[in-house]
Formats: C-alpha cells, structure tokens, sequence
C-alpha cells in the first residue's frame, strides 16, 4: 500500500498561491483564477513543462514527486509535467518520462496525488521527439545514445531523411503507417493522462519534435499528402490533435505548445513561407481552435540547428500576442519572464491569458510567493510555514522580516 500523500494543514482552508483577500485579487490579474473547461487554475502562474532525464522505463518516482510537490507546496496554479514520450522511440533520452504503457500511469498518479493535494492543477505534456530521439541527457553530454546505453540510434524517426545535425540520429521517413501509428499513440497517452487524473493536456508541438519538424517545409521534405503545402505539413498535427480531441474529456483543457517562428529567417516576424513562420502559426492556431484546443502556448525555435535569435527578456510574449489577437484564441506566453511585475504587465496588457515560467522555478521553486511580494499583494503561504516566516525574502539579505523578528519560534 503507498503511503498517503498528506495534505495541507486541515485549518488551510485556501491553498498556497491564493490571494488573502477577494479585494486584493481584483486589481492583479497573476492571482485571478484561471477557468478553462471545468478546470480551475488558483492563479495564472504555471510551471513550464521541463525535462529531468530522471525516468527508468519512462517510469516517474520520487525525485518526479518531490520535484513537483515543491511547486504545488509554494503556490503554482498550475504544474505542467515534463514531456512525456508516447512512444519510447518518442523520447528525447532513455531517461526520458513516458506514457506509453499502463504502469507508467502508476507513478504518474502518485505526482498528480501530490499536486492535487496542495490546491494545484497537475497538467502534463505529451510529446514524440521525432529527428531529435534518442540523443544522451544534456548534462552527460550532447551525442546520439548508443543501443548499450540504452538509446535506439537506428529506429530514429522523421517526416524525411534529413538529420537534425551531424551528431544526431539519420531519421527513416515515416511511412504512412508509421504517422497512422504514431497518432494513435498520441491519442492512447491521452487516455492514460485522464486516467492519472490530468486536468491539462499540453500536446508538444514544438522544439523542432516530430510535430513541429512536420510542420516546417525547411525539416519536411515529403512529396505526398503529409509535405509540401501549409495544408499538407499541418496534415499530421491536426491529425494528432483531432484524435487527441475526440478522447481527452471535454471538461478538461487541451493546450498545444508551438514553435511560433524558426529565425531562418533572423527577424523574429520575419516571413519563411517555405519553411515556417509566425504567419503559418497564426493560421495553424485558427485550425486548433476549430478542432477545441482550448490554449496556444506560444514558443520558438528548435527545428533549425545553429540559428541566432535573440533571447532577451520576455522575447516569446511577441508570438503570443500576435497569435492571441489574430487567432482570437486563448494563449500563454513563456521565455525568460523572471520577475512578477512583468508577467502582471504581460497580463495587463493582453499579450496573453496565463504565464508559464521555466527556469526561475528551478532557481526558485518559491518563485510564485516572491511574485507576490513584488507585486505587493499578500497571498496564502502553506499554513505550515507562513505563522513562521510570513514573507518571501528577496535579494538575499539574510536578516529576516520585521515579522519573523516578533514570531515566537518553539
Ligand atoms: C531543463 C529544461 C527542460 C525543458 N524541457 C522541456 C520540455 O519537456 N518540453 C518543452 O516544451 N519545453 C521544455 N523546456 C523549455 C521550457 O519549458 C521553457 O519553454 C524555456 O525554458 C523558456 O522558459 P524560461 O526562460 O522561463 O526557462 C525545457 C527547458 C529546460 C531549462
């Protein structure tokens, strides 16, 4: 028998991440509530879906709770889980989480346990790294896994045989019962998802994955129905999302995170209508929202080995809110937004509905309560911390605040 996940304390009532006062939440948006479906977010601050190459068989354990539980302990609204491979040919590394079997859903419902418990929303992302498959986890290096070490260096796949890089698998192009396969898998990892009791389903589309490397004429040389035209690269995403749509519950929402430029050409709104650019992501973003996606979550890059852009601060809100006005459809932006005033601004002037962070959560798994403070609105801390220590500490001082210096410690 698993030992149950404890829950707040019973006389926290609201979960950390909430506002203390109503009146308070109306004048910052970042600790609105978030609806989409019957799926309630406790604030627009969501961790960005981050690979921790931390899996055996796909499988999640206790590094994936502890890792997740701490977000949700200090205050997320929402906790998108890391890619997960449908397939294990799907994964980026052997390490890689995934969702292509049963008993992964085991470990999974044991994160989604934790998460929940603390007021959160679990979400995950379901993914198939295509021509970027089987490679060695970044901090081991960056080279093609071998079969001893558990990589699949001749079974990578792509929409051609073009290679990512030198140093990357030489993808087979995918016959038509491959993608035909490769769609129900999607679809299957969903089913296990709801099961788990995922309430946000985010279908990786992005990063240059086997979803975004059809996407793109420069990585999807096909001469056939699935190549070539706008119409005919979308073929397959919009396949994967419609066979997504039709078992993921309507009462849960269904995000799907793009690549919304790939800087071959350099100007980030620049045209490559050949390749692929903000303007095939603006159309792309009106077929998903005909087929009920319910959120764009809007990146770039990664299809295109060695392209510069430029990552400055906040440098994705641009895609967002491009995508957000001309797709009329919900969105969330993401990319280098580290402090709360800017992601409240990015709020306040509609460039975006929700706020994914990546990094600074990893710096700083606390990242939401110190948002708040720098934001001057007081919100729920866990019960069990906050009679102590009452606020977020930035900068580093070290001395405490003045109410820690009044608390009576036991
Ligand atoms: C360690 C790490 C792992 C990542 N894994 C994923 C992933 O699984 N799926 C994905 O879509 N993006 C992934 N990303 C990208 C992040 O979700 C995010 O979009 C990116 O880091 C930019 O946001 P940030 O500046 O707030 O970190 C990863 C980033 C990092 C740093």
């Amino acid at each position: 028998m698993p030992v149950p996940v404890p829950t707040r304390a019973s006389n926290n009532v609201k979960p950390p991440g909430t506002p203390v006062s109503s009146q308070d939440a109306k004048h910052v948006k970042l600790f609105q509530p978030f609806q989409q479906q019957s799926v309630t977010m406790h604030n627009r601050i969501g961790v960005s879906p981050m690979c921790m190459y931390s899996s055996v068989d796909g499988n999640f354990n206790n590094f994936h709770v502890s890792h997740y539980g701490s977000f949700a302990l200090k205050g997320a609204g929402l906790i998108i889980i890391e890619a997960a491979g449908v397939v294990p040919e799907g994964r980026i590394t052997p390490q890689c989480a995934g969702l292509w079997n049963d008993e992964q859903m085991e470990g999974l419902k044991q994160v989604v346990e934790v998460i929940k418990s603390q007021g959160a929303t679990p979400g995950i992302q379901i993914a198939h790294a295509g021509r970027k498959a089987s490679m060695c986890p970044p901090f081991k290096g960056d080279y093609l896994e071998t079969e001893e070490d558990g990589g699949w260096p001749n079974k990578v796949l792509g929409p051609s045989e073009l290679a990512f890089a030198d140093h990357y698998g030489q993808p087979q192009a995918m016959t038509k019962e491959q993608i035909k396969e490769a769609v129900q898998a999607f679809a299957d990892a969903a089913v296990r998802a709801d099961k788990a009791g995922i309430e946000v389903l985010e279908i990786h589309g992005a990063h240059g994955y086997l979803i975004s490397s059809f996407l793109s004429g420069n990585s999807n040389k096909r001469t056939d129905e699935y190549g070539g035209s706008f119409e005919n690269r979308a073929r397959f995403p919009l396949e994967v999302v419609q066979a997504v749509r039709n078992v993921w519950p309507s009462t849960k929402a269904l995000w799907i995170r793009i690549s919304c430029a790939e800087y071959v050409n350099p100007e980030p709104m620049g045209l490559d209508p050949k390749g692929w650019d903000i303007q095939q992501s603006i159309q792309l973003a009106k077929e998903f929202k005909k087929l009920g996606v319910d959120l764009i979550d809007c990146s770039s890059g990664g299809n295109i080995k060695g392209v510069k852009y430029p990552a400055n601060p906040m440098y994705q809100v641009q895609f967002s809110e491009v995508i957000r006005c001309e797709a009329e459809i919900t969105t969330a932006a993401v990319g280098l937004i580290v402090e709360g005033e800017d992601a409240e601004g990015i709020l306040e002037k509609e460039q975006a509905d929700f706020i994914l962070v990546g990094r600074e959560f990893l710096r700083d798994s606390a990242f939401v309560l110190a948002s708040a403070q720098n934001l001057n609105i007081d919100i729920n801390w866990p019960n069990q911390y906050s009679w102590a220590v009452k606020k977020a500490r930035r900068n580093n001082t070290r001395k405490g605040t003045e109410a820690e210096k009044t608390t009576t410690i036991p």
